[in-house]
């Protein structure tokens, strides 16, 4: 056996001293897959665990779980914040919010270390320890970081619902995930508009018996009454005034820090389960290399942390590395167009994580945003949450100075971490989402799980585990199993792409019934059953239609209930009534009411045949049309 030191492959940083520059991607990545445990270890060793690991990994392929790190003790806010603390990184800027409203607020590491101690002595006064439940509904605020930093130092789980969900699919996520505290806040602002989220915290815990207190977080100020079972963030800070040091709690390997509801192929939303120990270590080392965080570096994530690109990219990936991050509020185009270039010039922004809908409306308002910014600190760009088309990818390139990376990102929140990325130090192709991160063996593969040649169009597996794989389906075991035999023994992403001769991926869209609006993950069937709700539909069907902003639109198919047909109801009630149902994301852009849909003999829906149907496509294999 060798037991000689492995040389590092990393090349320090001269400015960092820590080893961020990947000069050799090809070399890198094969000794990465050859010995995993190696390249993650060592990688390893640049957090802190108060017990260090046994084993790297322990992956039990009849089960697919993954277990990283088995035998260390550590935690992600411990490594987040105060291990910066610790290093003498006390007054460093953490986190630069930037309101809907212009509002701006300023926490150095250990101001945000102080809040975090703070909300953590109010969740234990209110009963909440490790393995308890905490729903966090919450605007983009430094509140909703702070209160996840929060329950992860005390081992509790949170699950983050993003605030722009209505009541009906907040209440869902509550039913399922059964928190024992709930944080919400008084409103939230968008667009310069209020929104009353309280209200909407209110309805949609009513009668839910696991909920034993709500608490209130201001962003305009203390409400002006509170119901049974609320307490005001104002007042309970208060009773913790003098309450001291709250060191976190460590947690093993096996131990969750979140579940992330997401959309799958059925109507229910999925709590994707992810822990703490493995996600640190995935999302650690992929923001460091992918964005090659330096400390002078201020870094913008233009995400909700609401999403899990907010989760990993915004709050838990930067901040481990130590990172200023800039967390905006607003919206790409509120007060104007020039929102994002204005934040990044006033900030000096050096690192850029945005989305292709982001890219292409900035596109459309024009040069004339960006031009004559001093965006001299700029260093890379990212892209997640679909394909990054190569008009959108050279617009970015050219108003950026034309020299800049730019990081087109695959990932998932099952992966928890980005997968498939160009690196800074790696070529990039427009329209490729580059090569597999060091680590991570993803492939191309036909139905039969075969690997497919280059140029040649399949799904997209993951072979291996890596380390913020995520663990399983909150109460649904057999939901996790499903992405493991779908091609047995590897993980199914339900995406599709093909590869070119380097090996590069171009990735193409959802193989199943997911639709991508402007990043925004929905499935089909969540979406028709909330149609279905309404009294005068019988039967809905819902399609993702391409669209040159947002990716895809949704269009969605109606059939009335006899007794309706007389009086059909306006195509605006049936968009509002879904808006209603979910929130303003899943609503409809197009309705058409027809008489019948297309199904099969057993009775389901052909959305695939809708979809033909409306791109003036080739309709397909008929032959199990049932009419
Ligand atoms: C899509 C978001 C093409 C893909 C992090 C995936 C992408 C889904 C890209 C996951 C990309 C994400 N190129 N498609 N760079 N990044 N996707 O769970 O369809 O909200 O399966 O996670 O987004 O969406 P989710």
């Amino acid at each position: 056996m060798d037991s000689s030191p492995k040389p590092s492959l990393f090349v320090p940083d001269p400015e960092t001293a820590r080893g961020s520059r990947i000069p050799d991607y090809e070399t890198l990545y094969a000794a990465s897959v050859a010995d995993p445990e190696s390249f993650w270890g060592n990688l390893a060793k640049e957090l802190h665990f108060t017990k260090a690991p046994r084993k790297i990994l322990d992956w039990n392929p009849k089960t697919f779980e993954g277990r990283w790190l088995v035998g260390a003790e550590g935690n992600i806010c411990d490594n987040a914040l105060d291990r910066h603390v610790r290093d003498g990184f006390g007054n460093k800027v953490a986190l630069i919010w930037a309101g809907d409203g212009g509002e701006e607020e300023l926490f150095t590491y250990g101001r945000l270390l102080d809040q975090t101690v703070r909300f953590a002595h109010i969740l234990k006064k209110l009963g909440v320890g490790k393995g308890d439940r905490v729903t966090i509904f919450l605007p983009p605020t430094p509140g909703q970081v702070i209160a996840m930093l929060a329950c992860a130092r005390l081992g509790a789980i949170h699950s983050v619902v993003f605030s722009g969900f209505s009541q009906a699919a907040l209440r869902s996520r509550l039913e399922d995930f059964e928190p024992k505290v709930l944080v919400t806040a008084d409103c939230a602002y968008r667009r310069g508009k209020r929104i009353p989220l309280l209200e909407t915290a209110r309805a949609a815990r009513k009668g839910l018996t696991s909920v034993e207190a709500t608490v209130v977080v201001p962003r305009e100020g203390p409400p002006e009454s509170l119901e049974p079972g609320e307490r005001s963030l104002t007042d309970l800070q208060t009773e913790v005034r003098f309450a001291g040091p709250l060191p976190s709690v460590p947690v093993t390997c096996d131990d969750p820090l979140f579940v992330l509801y997401t959309s799958g192929t059925t109507g229910k939303p999925k709590g994707v389960v992810h822990v703490q120990l493995g996600y640190m270590l995935g999302t650690y080392a992929t923001a460091r290399t992918i964005f090659d965080l330096r400390d002078s570096d201020v870094y913008f994530c233009v995400a909700d942390p609401g999403w899990i690109t907010g989760h990993s990219y915004i709050v838990y990936g930067p901040l481990l590395n130590r990172a200023t991050v800039l967390l905006s509020e607003g919206t790409p185009e509120y007060p104007d167009a020039g929102r994002h270039w204005s934040l990044i010039e006033r900030h000096r922004v050096s690192v850029y994580y945005s989305t292709p809908t982001t890219i292409r409306l900035q596109m459309r308002f024009g040069d004339s945003w960006p031009a004559g910014r001093d965006l001299s600190p700029h260093r890379s760009l990212g892209s997640v949450g679909e394909p990054l088309n190569p008009e959108a990818w050279h617009w970015l390139h050219r108003v950026t100075g034309g020299k800049l990376p730019i990081m087109d990102t695959w990932w998932q929140t099952e992966t928890g971490m980005i997968m498939v990325t160009p690196l800074p130090s790696t070529p990039e192709k427009p329209g490729s989402a580059g090569r597999p991160f060091p680590g991570v063996v993803a492939d191309v593969v036909d139905s039969s799980g075969h690997t497919l040649p280059s140029g040649e169009t399949g799904t997209v597996v993951i072979r291996t585990p890596w380390p913020s794989m995520f663990r399983t389906v909150f109460r649904d075991p057999e939901r996790y199993r499903k992405y493991w035999t779908e091609i047995p023994g590897a993980f199914f992403s339900g995406d599709s792409a093909r590869r070119d001769e380097d090996g590069f991926f171009f990735f193409l869209g959802r193989v199943d019934d997911v639709i991508k609006v402007a990043g925004h993950r929905l499935g089909t069937a969540e979406i028709e059953s909330a149609l279905i709700t309404h009294p005068k539909v019988a039967e809905a069907a819902a399609i993702g239609k391409p669209d040159e902003l947002r990716g895809e639109i949704i269009k969605v198919f109606v059939v009335l209930h006899p007794h309706a047909a007389d009086t059909p109801p306006a195509h605006d009630e049936i968009r509002k009534h879904v808006r209603t149902e979910l929130g303003g994301i899943a609503e409809p852009h197009e309705v058409d009411i027809v008489i019948s849909l297309p199904k099969t003999r057993s009775g389901k829906i052909m959305r695939r045949v809708l979809k033909a149907r409306e791109m003036g496509l080739p309709e397909g294999d008929l032959s199990t049309l049932e009419d």
